[in-house]
């Protein structure tokens, strides 16, 4: 159940064997390659050389690892570029992006997915049916870099035929769902329609939300692609893509319909320092361990991408070198990392890199090797894992009582039209999952239209668009159901709905959005709940108070919470310690088990498998039932380490 990401072109062939060999010793089993390794496959058009990649593969057959192929589109190769320079990507500001580092190619170009097809074909048909591959992985990190949305003559073209598939091939209707009356930007045809970058002033919202739609579409044809070719020549073998932390360009659910299983790339520090910086924090109290909740909402989120399953395929072991500061992890993190993806269902933990490379851009990089091949830090953590994993019982899935609801339009729409500083709709999710976290409760992330059947709680911090089959999910659903700002506010085009937010969720609960208003970081409203007081910050919004009830309110009278049964409507940016106290009192009435564990201690469960974490420095004892059998540490929990214990029944 662990794996490493290793590039045999960057060290020769002769240290394969030698590599695998400690990798086997290190209980690796799954080793992935070749994923930037074009120019080493096809140093010229037409012309191969396979020699170091089938010696590869023979090394692994004989030491018995497991393969996992990455397809090298994220790196076409000079040559074909010099061919064909129209795959280069165009930037916002209409910049041409150069060859030289990695990422240089647009999703739409035709160009670009022959060449494509071409490789993934010939990969895929030399390699498809060998003993050792188990496994493909589609390019790497869609996205990374800023590379979703181009913008070259062959996205403009490739939009404009979405534009008109999507409205039936009639302008009026463009112009109607985009309210092009306002500043005379009326069209008449398809081909008149620009894309939405170098404008003086905002471009049109409902523009970029079709123009993010478009582009997150040719993310996922273009990830199709490379499937359909795989499971042509590759049969019975897994497909899946590496995704990233907190990132939100394209649709993961969509794309991930098409592989077996999500996988992703965590990085717990530097995610960790950019998710704070972006909310204007530069106190970061987790620096040398990430923040929990920051790493484990992407282990939640990506289990409901990969419909249940995934892996870990990159795990940081080191310091990296693309954070604002790079720090070595405390001691003991690698193992925390590792132990706290396997509590969440992953299936596999894969370490990023075998070796730090002495050369170009990622020289300052760890691995579990130093350059020179003494291991590091991290790898003697890692050792430390396969000896514990011996002892524990894994088959268990993660079933969780509370689910919340995660939706990549509503990021968009966030980002389209924030309206104040600090409308960030990760940092409301963010807020929303650490408090059920900070009670102990196991979180399932699912995309809106997902069945809710079993869940006592669904948390939707926001949904700006509601479908009218998500409605219909809502309606059928009996549990607690409890709504963030800004549901429901605005149409599928981009406008503010006719009967007013929250639009067709006023079927469910009946409130009324008068007006909103985005609060200034400093301007600090009191929100009134049960005898406390709660500051508020970023947002709330002028709920007509005649139509339901009314079940907290601000200091100035304003209505803050509203509740018809059992769903709830909150019209403000609520702080997490609001939320925390919600939760706790909601769950008590219905009868869930929650615990407030201290900060930086977590809990998640795989059946009837506890896994207790301290993400401190500090001692901490937790409570562990008395008839539980201990499978790993006490109930002192040690800095930076875990226990897992079983329980008898809860
Ligand atoms: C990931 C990427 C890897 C490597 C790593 C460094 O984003 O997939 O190729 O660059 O980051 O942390
Ligand atoms: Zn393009």
């Amino acid at each position: 159940m662990l794996g490493v990401c290793y590039y045999p072109e960057h060290w020769g062939v002769e240290k394969v064997e030698e590599d695998f060999k400690k990798m086997k010793e290190l209980g690796i089993e799954y080793v992935r390659i070749g994923e930037f390794a074009w120019s080493r496959i096809e140093p010229e058009r037409g012309k191969f050389t396979w020699g170091w990649l089938d010696k590869t593969l023979e090394a692994a057959e004989r030491l018995g690892l497991k393969i996992i192929l990455g397809t090298p589109t994220a790196t076409p190769p000079k040559w074909l570029v010099d061919e064909h320079p129209e795959i280069l990507p165009v930037d916002k500001h209409g910049r041409v992006k150069n060859f030289g580092s990695r990422r240089h190619y647009c999703f739409s170009s035709p160009v670009y997915r022959e060449e494509v097809k071409r490789i993934v074909s010939i990969v895929a048909e030399r390699y498809g049916k060998h003993p050792v591959v188990v496994g493909w992985q589609t390019d790497n990190e869609y996205g990374c870099h800023d590379t979703v949305r181009c913008y070259c003559p062959r996205c403009k073209k490739a939009f404009q035929k979405w534009l008109e598939r999507k409205y039936g091939g009639d302008i009026e209707r463009l112009n109607k769902a985009w309210g092009t009356a306002f500043w005379s930007q009326e069209y008449r045809s398809f081909d008149e329609i620009e894309l939405p970058n170098l404008t003086p002033a905002d471009p049109n919202p409902s523009h970029l939300l079709d123009y993010y739609r478009f582009a997150s579409d040719q993310v996922v044809e273009f990830n199709r692609l490379q499937v359909q070719i795989i499971r042509e020549y590759s049969p019975g073998r897994f497909v899946t893509h590496n995704f990233m932390s907190g990132f939100t360009d394209f649709d993961h659910y969509k794309l991930s319909r098409d592989l077996d299983f999500a996988s992703w790339d965590n990085y717990p520090l530097g995610h960790t320092l950019v998710f704070l910086r972006n909310k204007g924090e530069h106190q970061n109290p987790f620096d040398r361990v990430g923040h929990p909740d920051i790493i484990s909402f992407s282990h939640d989120l990506y289990r409901g991408v990969g419909k249940g399953r995934f892996w870990v395929m990159e795990q940081q072991a080191g310091p990296v070198n693309w954070a604002p500061y790079n720090l070595w992890p405390a001691k003991g993190a690698v193992r925390l990392w590792t132990w706290q993806a396997l509590a969440h269902g992953a299936e596999v933990v894969s370490y990023f890199r075998w070796r730090q490379a002495p050369f170009a851009q990622e020289q300052m990089h760890s691995g579990l090797l130093a350059p020179d091949s003494s291991p590091s830090q991290g790898y003697q953590e890692v050792k430390q894992v396969f000896e514990e994993l011996k002892g524990v019982d894994l088959n268990k899935a993660v079933k969780s009582e509370v689910a919340l609801v995660f939706d990549y339009e509503t990021a968009w729409v966030f980002s389209i039209q924030p309206h104040g500083e600090g409308v960030n709709y990760l940092d409301l999710v963010f807020r929303f999952y650490s408090a059920l976290r900070r009670l102990g409760l196991n979180v399932d992330v699912i995309p809106p239209e997902s069945s809710l059947d079993g869940y006592r709680i669904v948390v939707v911090p926001s949904l700006a668009i509601v479908k009218e089959e998500v409605l219909e999910n809502f309606k059928k659903y009996n549990g607690v159901l409890v709504f963030g700002p800004r549901s429901g506010s605005k149409t599928g085009t981009f406008q503010i709905p006719e009967e007013m937010p929250p639009g067709l969720l006023k079927e469910l609960i009946p409130v009324e959005v008068k007006q909103v208003e985005s609060l200034g970081l400093k301007n600090v409203e009191t929100l009134l709940w049960k005898g406390k007081e709660y500051p508020v910050t970023i947002w709330r919004e002028d709920v007509d108070p005649t139509i339901t009830e009314v079940v907290a309110k601000f200091k100035d009278e304003y209505g803050a919470m509203f509740q018809k049964e059992n769903v709830f409507y909150l019209a403000f940016w609520p702080d997490r310690e609001f939320l925390i106290d919600f939760f706790e009192e909601l769950a008590k009435e219905i009868g869930l088990t929650v615990k407030r564990f201290p900060e930086g201690v977590r809990i998640q469960r795989r059946g009837d498998v506890v896994f207790a974490f301290n993400f401190t420095p500090e001692e901490i004892e937790v409570e562990i039932p008395e008839e539980s059998q201990i499978i790993l540490g006490s109930h002192k929990l040690q800095p930076y380490s875990l226990a897992i214990w079983k329980e008898k029944k809860r």
